[in-house]
């Protein structure tokens, strides 16, 4: 879930809110000429709020849901809701106190009851819902409703605004998420009592309604991918786009987050020193491969930093291209300002981090360029739009323009179009790093971290490795 791409809108006003009736023509039009059925709808409504809310509220540190459902469709898209988070590693429970004995709505009782997900009665909440959940999902109502909540729901709306109240009193309340609608609200005006749930996320469906204006909460997300652009045309309907395959797209202004506050606790396998390989480059080609099988993007990149003469360092991306027991390659242009210094101070360190897999990886050592050879049969290999990249501008010098880079691309695409051989540029060079040092760092809970590290040690007169374990704390670092 963490891979799905929030598509970030900084401007609210340049999206279409529904009001009233435009949502319930917009329904009809979809499951009338559209040809949509209500199942078919609510199961993607219902998928669009899970990933929603996957997409910000992760399992391990909000695993407890409780969906309060309504009785009509915006209950059903909750109890959709709840199946897929429970797929996706929650533990969700049902309030679904006026059940419809509609096939559609038996059916998601039955699914949910074989997983199985637990249905509580409103009897059986208990009465602070802060002790037993960390997420509370509020499909009560939805964009039809008018009036004011009858029982038993209006005990629940008015439970779930208490919440938001006793948030003044700094305990940990559980996080609200409603389903297109604040429960309570009105769909044109919004909170008008100003008494009723403070969501902190807020999933429209389809698009929002104009109550969404109001919503002040920090997670406003889009779902509902399902909307033909032939009727968004014709409505002129201005919906953001859904990046990738992604279910959910972020609109309202991107959260403000408190950087001090951000940290993960990460869960993986221990790293021992009786299973790491005796070899370092062993070991990295074994996390490496891990890396690809997770599917991880780009587990090339690493870090590289150098440092001129006077020490003064510094870092960048690149892509590692090759590595075998002679080193570490990559390629680059000799007359980019990683070169200059490397030619100062042949001394680099890569920095390798699996974020997916908790893990990273440093390597510290010498490096020299690779020969001409190795670096033109890497440079032909390279796809033709990549080795007129490479011609285009001297890396690291400054340019007048942005349309200068573009004019000198254009030029060169022409002169090349006849597929003609394009010769690799003299300053364009492979480096290799010829390791000496290597740390492994797997990311553990309560950051209790594994770090394994390898430096050269004579062994009966050949060269191996020696083994170290590191601390992780505050301990006093000491030098191989
Ligand atoms: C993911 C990623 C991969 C990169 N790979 C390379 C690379 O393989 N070779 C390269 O010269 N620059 C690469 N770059 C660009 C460099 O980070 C950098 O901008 C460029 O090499 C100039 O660096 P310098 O001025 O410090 O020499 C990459 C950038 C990113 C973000």
């Amino acid at each position: 879930m963490a891979d799905i791409a929030v598509f970030s809108i900084q401007n609210p006003d340049s999206i279409s809110y529904f009001n009233q009736r435009e949502a319930a023509e917009i329904d009809e039009i979809l499951m009338g000429p559209v040809g949509f059925s209500i199942d078919q709808l609510m199961e993607l409504a219902g998928l669009s709020v899970a990933t929603s809310i996957a997409e910000v509220y992760k399992p391990g540190e909000y695993g407890r849901v409780l969906a309060i459902c309504g009785p009509g469709n915006n209950g059903g898209d909750g109890l959709v809701a709840a199946r897929h988070l429970y797929h996706f590693g929650y533990k969700p429970s049902i309030c679904y106190p006026k059940r419809s004995d509609k096939p559609l709505y038996t059916g998601l009782v039955r699914q949910l009851e074989s997983l199985p997900v637990p249905f509580l009665s409103v009897e059986d909440l208990p009465s602070d819902l802060s002790k037993d959940f960390d997420i509370l999902v509020d499909a009560i109502f939805g964009f039809s409703f008018h009036g004011s909540p009858r029982p038993p729901f209006d005990d629940l709306v008015q439970k779930l605004a208490c919440l938001h109240r006793s948030d003044q009193t700094r305990q940990k309340v559980p996080v609200i998420v409603y389903v297109d609608i604040p429960s309570g609200w009105h769909v044109e005006e919004g909170d008008v009592g100003g008494e009723g749930i403070k969501p902190d996320m807020l999933v429209s469906l389809t698009a929002p309604k104009l109550c969404a204006k109001r919503f002040s909460g920090p997670h406003h997300l889009l779902g509902g991918r399902f909307v033909p652009p032939s009727i968004a045309d014709k409505y002129k309907l201005c919906l953001p786009p859904y990046p990738g395959t992604a279910m959910c797209v972020r609109i309202g202004k991107p959260p403000q987050v408190d950087i001090s506050a951000l940290r993960e606790n990460y869960v993986s396998p221990a790293l021992l020193e009786e299973q790491v390989e005796a070899d370092p480059i062993d070991q990295f080609r074994k996390w490496f491969d891990d890396a690809v099988a997770a599917g991880l993007r780009e587990p090339n990149a690493m870090a590289l930093s150098t440092a001129r003469k006077d020490a003064k360092p510094s870092s960048r991306m690149v892509l590692l291209k090759g590595v075998d027991k002679d080193g570490f390659v990559w390629y680059t242009n000799y007359e980019s300002r990683k070169a200059h210094e490397l030619t100062e101070n042949p001394r680099a360190s890569l920095l390798f981090y699996w974020d997916g897999l908790n893990r990273q990886v440093r390597v510290e050592g010498f490096v020299q360029k690779v020969s001409d050879k190795e670096s033109d049969q890497y440079f032909h290999s390279r796809p033709p739009g990549s080795q007129i990249g490479a011609i285009v501008s001297k890396q690291s010098a400054v340019v007048p323009g942005r349309d200068f880079l573009y004019q000198q691309h254009k030029e060169l695409v022409e002169k090349y179009s006849d597929g003609s051989l394009i010769p690799k540029p003299k300053c364009w060079e492979g480096y290799r790093l010829k390791p000496e040092y290597f740390e492994f760092w797997q990311g553990q809970q309560s950051r209790l971290h594994d770090r394994l590290r390898y430096f050269p040690q004579d062994v009966d007169g050949k060269q191996g490795w020696r083994i170290e374990r590191l601390g992780f704390g505050t301990q006093t670092y000491k030098e191989a």
